[in-house]
Order: C-alpha cells, then sequence, then structure tokens
C-alpha cells in the first residue's frame, strides 16, 4: 500500500511544480485555458462531462501535454539507482575516461534526470520554461535520450501513463476554476533564482509546500 501512496505523491508533486509553472508564466496559461475551451466546452462546469462521454479527448490536449512535459523537465523529482557489473564501464565521450562500474563488488550508479534536464548540452537555455519544446518539429529535434522524467530502459516507470493521464484531468478539471497565486515571502531562499526549487529527490514537491493563495477565478477577465 504504501508504494502507492509513494507513487502518487511523485504525480502531486509534479502538479504542484505546474500550478506553480503557470502562475509564473501567466501567457502560458491564458494559451492553455484557450484549449481547454476549445476541447472542453467554453462552460468549465462543461468539462467533466466531455471527459467522460469521450476520455481520448485528453489526448488530444497537445499544448496541456507540453506544459506538463516541460514542467517535468525543469522539476523532476524521481531518479533512479543501477547496480554496477563486471567489466561494464561508463566512459566520458568527451576525453573517453572510463570508470569501472564494478570494482571488488557493484557500485550504485545513480542516475538523476535533473542534471541532464538543466545542462545546456541537451537543451537550449535549460533553465527557461518553454513548452515549446515539446511541440511540432522541435519535439524531433530533441537530443536523444536527453529527456527522462520516467527514465529508460526495461524498468522505467510503468506509471508514467497513467500520472501525464491523472495531470491532463487535474488540470482540466482546475485551472479555469481556480487561481492559484505562489506566495513566497520576499525572503524566502533561491535556488537558481527560484524559491520554488527543493532538492530533487523522491516525490518532494516545491520548497515549503508551494505557499498559495485560492480565488475562483474569472476566465474573461484574465
Ligand atoms: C510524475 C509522476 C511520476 C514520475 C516522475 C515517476 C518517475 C519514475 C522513475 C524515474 C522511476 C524509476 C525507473 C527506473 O528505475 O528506470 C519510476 C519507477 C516506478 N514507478 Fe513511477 N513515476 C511517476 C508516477 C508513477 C505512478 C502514478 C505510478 C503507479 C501508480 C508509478 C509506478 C512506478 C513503479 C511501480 C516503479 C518501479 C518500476 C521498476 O522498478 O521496475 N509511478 N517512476
Amino acid at each position: 500500500m504504501s508504494v502507492n501512496v509513494n507513487r502518487h505523491a511523485t504525480t502531486a508533486a509534479s502538479l504542484c511544480y505546474l500550478y506553480y509553472v503557470l502562475d509564473t508564466h501567466p501567457a502560458v496559461l491564458k494559451r492553455l485555458i484557450e484549449e481547454h475551451e476549445d476541447f472542453l466546452g467554453a462552460d468549465p462546469a462543461e468539462a467533466s462531462t466531455r471527459i467522460l462521454a469521450e476520455p481520448t479527448i485528453l489526448k488530444r490536449l497537445t499544448y496541456t501535454t507540453a506544459v506538463i512535459k516541460e514542467s517535468l523537465r525543469l522539476f523532476v523529482g524521481a531518479g533512479t539507482i543501477r547496480s554496477g557489473i563486471k567489466g561494464y564501464d561508463l566512459i566520458d565521450p568527451r576525453n573517453n575516461q572510463r570508470y569501472p562500474t564494478y570494482v571488488n563488488g557493484p557500485f550504485p550508479i545513480m542516475v538523476r534526470a535533473f542534471p541532464i534536464h538543466r545542462n545546456p548540452e541537451n537543451f537550449d537555455n535549460p533553465d527557461v520554461f518553454d513548452p515549446e519544446r515539446f511541440l511540432g518539429d522541435n519535439l524531433s529535434k530533441m537530443k536523444k535520450d536527453a529527456y527522462r522524467p520516467f527514465e529508460k530502459g526495461s524498468r522505467d516507470c510503468p506509471g508514467q501513463e497513467l500520472s501525464m493521464m491523472e495531470m491532463r484531468i487535474t488540470l482540466a478539471l482546475t485551472i479555469r476554476k481556480f487561481n492559484l497565486k505562489t506566495v513566497y515571502s520576499e525572503d524566502a531562499p533561491e535556488v537558481m533564482g527560484d524559491p520554488a526549487y527543493n532538492v530533487m529527490f523522491s516525490s518532494a514537491g516545491p520548497a515549503q509546500g508551494l505557499p498559495v493563495k485560492v480565488t475562483f477565478r474569472n476566465v474573461t477577465n484574465m
């Protein structure tokens, strides 16, 4: 049971970061709301009926999907660990330096997506939130294996489709109804200019659990 609770905690933490980036990027939020209006009806109260009638409609929310993926690129809590294997070396492609993964026993090898996602060799302006990276031709230009919030290979996250769906549904049902305003204090510590930064490990959500002020949103007055 505890495994499931923790698994959903990664989705919950990722949703908190989504609300944070949407609050700090109003143009993205506006476009997201427009997509929801186009696909799920002008009245936010209609959205759940539309989704129930045609659940696959969520897969057609391409901008919503791009926003979620970009938020997961910047704020990814999960990672993985692998065991070293005798005779299996890691090789630094820049200088061919070899790093054995097994010497008198296996080394634990930790793979963290966070530094990979923030590496300028993998993404231009890596600290900038830009959902365009996941749209149209930009997708095909993405460096192989540079994007890995759910990890890669035979042990990658089996819950990735479920969590993507949960995030699409939650955004579709909340973002037009509520305005979540982040309220970090002026002297809140920042990492890389970001008060929400937290040590990206396990299901850590934003710093201080994301302090927010929630109000009803009047979409027409955005
Ligand atoms: C945004 C949400 C999530 C993220 C970022 C995430 C990420 C990850 C990552 C990076 C791994 C390690 C994969 C590896 O070792 O190669 C993993 C494993 C796993 N995830 Fe997720 N996950 C999320 C949500 C979920 C959900 C909702 C479930 C199930 C309901 C789930 C179930 C699992 C399981 C069972 C494993 C272990 C797989 C194995 O060891 O073979 N995850 N996840």
